[in-house]
């Protein structure tokens, strides 16, 4: 049941001693992590050990999912790092589709009056909840939309809109913390710690998961299967540092600066975003030569960026690297049906599924990828089930901080879009200077 990767190394890839080249570098890189890591959630880099830690929390967790479960609608308001991985997990594990006895998740990022009008339109805010979700506790965002959200619950359900709020931040400090003291609110914490973007795996994530109806033991038990694969100081016996490696030589010694991710299971959409922020935003910083950390990631779908972006990436210049991601046992089998005239038509589809399809459409473009020369890596997932997308997550996580240490800055922080916060509130102030 593990995820398993192929292809960077080899043929029109890396040379293997290339890789081998790195060993002490890797080794140095996965014993500082071991070092940082140790603590449980006080340790720096307690995002790896949530597989660990959250399982102590997943009673109260489940608790406050259950309650919300009671409601029809559930809007759940966040951004970036604090509801991009919920999004993706949903995505991928219920299809858009809605469970029995479970709500229907809405989910607020971005601020768009007329999008969030209609919305509240269409909810009877009786069976409505809100969930507000942000570790520092005063983004603009999601403190504006949830102020909306709070005043259209008291207007409209007086004192017992108090029953449809819940919370989820830090566990001392912020706006929302304090609020929910002051107001007796239903609040979660999010382990201090955690970064926003590697936070899928804590109340953050899991609380939403959970009233959708969710597996979120999965989740967590397919994190630690791969956090125990991830033990290795080597690439050949560590995924994550194979992958960082990886992509860490294709960038600094092949030029390869943009990285694009396609995966060709439709419902893993989403998860292009959960990885675009995560790359993006951990490693897009600068070397201490004033070179680039990190490559630029791209979320791309297969088959449908076949018909948008596969031209350009065929012959663009030659600075790309992919990861596919591919699935070998999917739930339904659904038969082409072919007539007489459709056969005649199609004679190639007879006898065949959709998968069989959307197979020969990804190992084509594949191939077509490999011979333009642009270096790529598979990752095949034996199925798409919670226990598999929680291996994903934390592939991709300790991926990303391996690489940051690699590039040797600091992969938790976010120094760039901290300023441009500080600027947004400086306009609305009226302080600002500049366009
Ligand atoms: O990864 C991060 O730290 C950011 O993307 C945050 O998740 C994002 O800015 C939202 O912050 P908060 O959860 O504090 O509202």
């Amino acid at each position: 049941t593990s995820a398993m990767y192929t292809g960077a190394v080899g043929a029109g890839g890396l040379p293997r001693a290339e890789l081998d080249g790195l060993a002490g570098e890797l080794a140095r890189v996965h014993e500082l992590v071991t070092r940082r890591r140790q603590g449980g959630l006080d340790a720096e880099y307690a995002s790896l050990n949530l597989h660990e830690e959250l399982p102590k929390s997943l009673t109260a967790i489940e608790a406050e999912a259950a309650r919300l479960r009671a409601f029809a609608d559930v809007v759940v308001i966040g951004i970036g790092g604090s509801n991009l991985g919920a999004m993706a997990v949903l995505q991928a594990l219920a299809h858009g589709d809605r469970k029995p006895d479970t709500p229907r998740l809405h989910f607020l990022d971005n601020i768009d009056p007329d999008f969030l009008h209609d919305l509240l339109a269409r909810l009877d805010s009786a069976r409505t909840a809100v969930v507000a979700i942000s570790k520092s506790g005063g983004t603009v965002e999601t403190a504006v939309q949830y102020l909306v959200l709070r005043d259209w619950l008291r207007r409209t359900r007086g004192p017992s809109a108090r029953d449809h709020q819940w919370i989820v931040t830090d566990p001392q400090q912020g706006w929302l913390r304090a609020l929910a003291r002051d107001e007796g609110l239903a609040a979660l914490p999010v382990p201090p710690r955690v970064g926003g973007r590697y936070s899928v795996l804590t109340a953050v994530g899991l609380l939403p998961l959970a009233a959708a109806g969710v597996d979120i033991r999965g989740l967590l038990e397919g994190a630690t299967a791969s956090a125990a694969r991830c033990d290795a100081p080597q690439a050949g016996t560590n995924p994550a540092l194979e992958m960082a490696a990886l992509y860490f030589l294709l960038h600094t010694r092949r030029n390869k600066r943009v990285s694009v991710l396609m995966p060709y299971i439709h419902s893993l959409r989403l998860f292009g975003d959960w990885y675009r922020q995560l790359w993006a935003e951990s490693l897009g910083k600068r070397r201490a030569d004033g070179t680039p950390a990190g490559t630029l990631p791209v979320p791309a779908l297969g088959a449908v960026d076949q018909h948008s972006q596969l031209q350009m990436y065929l012959e663009s210049p030659r600075d790309l690297m992919f990861a596919f991601i591919a699935l070998d046992a999917w739930a339904h089998r659904i038969d082409v049906p072919l007539d007489d005239a459709s056969r005649a038509a199609f004679p190639f589809l007879d006898g065949r599924a959709l998968h069989d399809v959307l197979d020969a459409e990804f190992r084509a473009t594949r191939q077509v990828i490999t011979d333009y020369g642009h270096p790529n890596l598979t990752i095949t997932l034996p199925q798409l089930d919670a226990h598999v997308l929680g291996q994903l997550i934390d592939l991709y996580q300790r991926a990303t901080i391996y690489a940051g240490l690699l590039y040797g800055i600091d992969p938790l922080d976010q120094p760039a879009v901290e300023s441009g916060k500080r600027l947004a509130i400086a306009h609305l102030r009226g302080e600002a200077k500049g366009p």
